[in-house]
């Protein structure tokens, strides 16, 4: 999808992160690892942590605050919330609601959106077409994650790599030619077993990949995942840029998913996306999975970064297996 009947863009982002560092070294003494380990296979030297009775929700209301604010408008003026959460407090309450009733987002509508790592872009797509049409026009999205407390402690697999953090944005209409160009989504079902987080129903293998065999924490096929990843970041961006009529050296800035340093270069760096075209949190975040594009974007803002007029790429892959990419225009 390419054509907009409203322009449909960011119009201010807000971050929020735990207090709390968890260092390399720190984990040393928790797992069978090293910083040295962690930092060649993964670029991840430190990631943030929530407090065991703190909850994830609050994040999203800080980051949904500072967006708010960005934006220039009032938490009354909201019509929809949508929270992409793979780790939310409560199945329901739901996460946007928690959020609502915190920001007295009073008039808007809410629901969360579960597509993991994938979840912003996915909820960007979905909010572009509800302005567009003209059926909303202030539309908060958040990314939110408190993948702590879903991560087995005694697996140095999947330990080392996750943290929390949220991340949100407000979208609305704006100049016609400029916000969201294109999004493209995609899933494959058929290999959803390599990433996998049980809740109300499992299966015995299930269990039996976990070693500590309980149902409730992360467990993937990091080599599986890790091939996939590779390859979609490249196809789907290519693919949203394609959509938009634009070609690679169109593009001034790109925000991948921040999952593992090697597959941002092995996916991108083809396509002449250095790291000078990005801004990289992973190194002091760790993977924050639907957090990680609105953090790193926000952050790149505060910097000065991006520009009006910059043709921006957001790519994303995560548990499903799904995948989305968007390019927009930057209108501030
Ligand atoms: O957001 C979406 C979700 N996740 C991801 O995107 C992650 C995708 N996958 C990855 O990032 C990488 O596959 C990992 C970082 C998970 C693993 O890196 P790798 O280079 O693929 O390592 P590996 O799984 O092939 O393991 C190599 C060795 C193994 O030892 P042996 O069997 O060769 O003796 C592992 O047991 O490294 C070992 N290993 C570790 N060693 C020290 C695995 N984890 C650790 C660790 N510290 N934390």
């Amino acid at each position: 999808m390419s054509s907009n009947v409203i322009g449909a863009g960011i119009l201010g982002m807000g971050s929020a992160l735990p207090e709390r560092v968890l260092t390399n070294s720190d984990l040393e003494k928790m797992v069978d690892t090293s910083d040295e380990w962690i930092i060649k296979r993964t670029g991840i030297s430190e990631r943030r942590i929530l407090d065991k009775g703190e909850p994830v929700f609050q994040l999203g209301v800080k980051a949904a605050e500072r967006a708010i604010s960005d934006a220039g408008i009032a938490s009354e003026d909201i019509d929809l919330i949508i929270a992409a959460t793979t780790s939310p407090d409560y199945v329901f309450p739901q996460m946007s609601c928690m959020i609502q009733s915190k920001i007295g987002a009073k008039k808007a509508a809410a629901f969360d959106m579960n597509v993991a790592c994938s979840g912003f872009v996915y909820a960007m797509s979905v909010a572009k077409q509800f302005i567009a049409s003209g059926t909303y026009k202030y539309i908060l999205i958040i990314g939110c994650e408190g993948l702590s407390k879903l991560t087995d402690w005694e697996d140095r697999n999947t330990c080392v790599l996750f943290g929390d953090g949220a991340g949100a944005a407000v979208m609305g209409p704006v100049e016609n030619g400029y916000g969201v160009l294109s999004t493209y989504l995609g899933a494959d079902g058929e290999m959803g077993n390599v990433l996998t987080l049980p809740f109300c129903c499992f299966t015995q293998a299930d269990l039996d990949v976990r070693p500590n065999k309980n149902k409730n924490v992360i467990w993937m096929d990091g080599g599986e995942v890790f091939k996939f990843a590779v390859k979609i970041m490249e196809q789907a961006s290519l693919r949203a840029i394609e959509d938009a009529n634009l070609k690679v050296e169109d593009i001034d800035f790109v925000f991948p998913h921040q999952a593992n340093i090697r597959i941002i270069d092995g996916a991108l760096k083809r396509l002449g996306f250095t790291h000078e075209k990005m801004h990289l949190v992973i190194q002091k975040y760790g993977n924050i999975s639907s957090a990680s594009i609105p953090v790193a974007m926000d952050e790149a803002l505060r910097e000065g970064k991006i520009k009006k007029g910059d043709n921006i790429v957001l790519v994303g892959f995560g548990g499903g297996l799904t995948w989305a990419s968007a390019v927009i225009k930057w209108s501030k």
